[in-house]
């Protein structure tokens, strides 16, 4: 069966990009033209989704009216002979079905995931975190290959997941598979969220997207708040993997590579790094910053 749900958490407040994020959701920062939000929705759209829920807070309203048809500006454009920008707006008429919930109070990922339950029903879905875009424009098809491998194993979820340096496993959740005999795709043994090093398992990190049956709900059901006294998505998985069913990992390619909006240090790396691959400006920005690092 296709898997044409997709869940987007938005509801976390971003502390780490404060002041930034006090009015302004993280998921709409700019990086390069468009909002981040924006690649992960042209992302699930180019993998074959077609409903996508948000679930968002009360900071996140610029989400919902981004995904919006502006018909007003739309005419301004017309009006005033300013066509060629209207290609610039075609995202608003993909064929997408865009929903909203509320995550009333900040209780973690699991939780903000666990808001989906009635709106998924008895399908299998994505879900996809909306800080977090997966390669420089166009290239990520991670989420497909999850859903193949999804059905090819009929599992009962499957994890992207991207080798990080030593130093970073303490910010992430890390795989610990049963076998690296393929490396690309691999059953997990365990999942640990946050280790520090020594007791990180491997240096695989969780990259964002997850494929699941609804039996993922009941694990979240009964996972106590956990690091940060917050429900998380990785205790509940963790719970799955005991319980025996069958959750896999899937590696991104190198041009998946993941860039977390979640921090300044990987937001500007993101902007830099998309603005370079700007068709129009990218030889500009190359230019600039070759000429402020030769001063340096
Ligand atoms: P983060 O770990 O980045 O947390 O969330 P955060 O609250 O957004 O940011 P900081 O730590 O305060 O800077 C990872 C993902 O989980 C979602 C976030 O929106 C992000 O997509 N999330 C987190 C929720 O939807 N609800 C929550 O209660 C927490």
């Amino acid at each position: 069966m296709a898997i044409k749900l997709a869940v987007i958490p938005v509801a976390g407040r971003g502390t780490r990009l404060i002041p930034l994020t006090k009015s302004l959701p993280k998921e709409m920062l700019p990086v390069g033209r468009k909002p981040v939000v924006q690649y992960v929705v042209e992302e699930l759209s180019r993998s074959g989704l077609e409903r996508l829920l948000f679930v968002t807070g009360a900071t996140k309203t610029a989400i919902e009216n981004y995904f919006d048809l502006d018909v007003e500006l739309i005419d301004h454009l017309r009006k005033t002979g300013k066509e060629d920008l209207l290609e610039e707006l075609a995202f608003e008429k993909a064929d997408l079905q865009y929903f909203y919930t509320r995550q009333r109070r900040q209780l973690g990922l699991g939780h903000a995931i666990l808001c989906a339950e009635s709106f998924i029903g008895n399908e299998p879905f994505v879900v996809a975190l909306g800080d977090t875009i997966l390669g420089v424009p166009s290239k990520a098809n991670i989420v497909r290959r999850m859903i193949e491998q999804f059905e090819l194993k009929k599992a009962d979820a499957v994890i992207a997941f991207e080798e990080v340096p030593e130093s970073e496993v303490h910010r992430y959740g890390i795989a610990a598979p049963v076998s690296l005999r393929d490396p690309e795709v691999f059953r997990l043994a365990r999942i640990v969220e946050k280790p520090n090093v020594a007791e990180a398992p491997s240096c695989l990190a969780v990259a964002s997207r997850y494929v699941f049956r609804p039996s993922i709900f009941g694990y979240l059901r009964d996972t106590k708040p956990g690091k940060n006294n917050e429900i998380q998505l990785t205790d509940a998985i963790q719970a799955m993997i005991a319980d025996g069913k069958k959750v896999y990992g899937v590696r991104v390619l190198p041009e998946e590579h993941r860039f977390d909006i979640g921090n300044f240090g990987s937001y500007f790396d993101a902007f830099l790094e998309f603005a370079l691959a700007d068709p129009d400006h990218g030889e500009e920005v190359r230019r600039k910053m070759e000429s402020l690092l030769n001063k340096g």
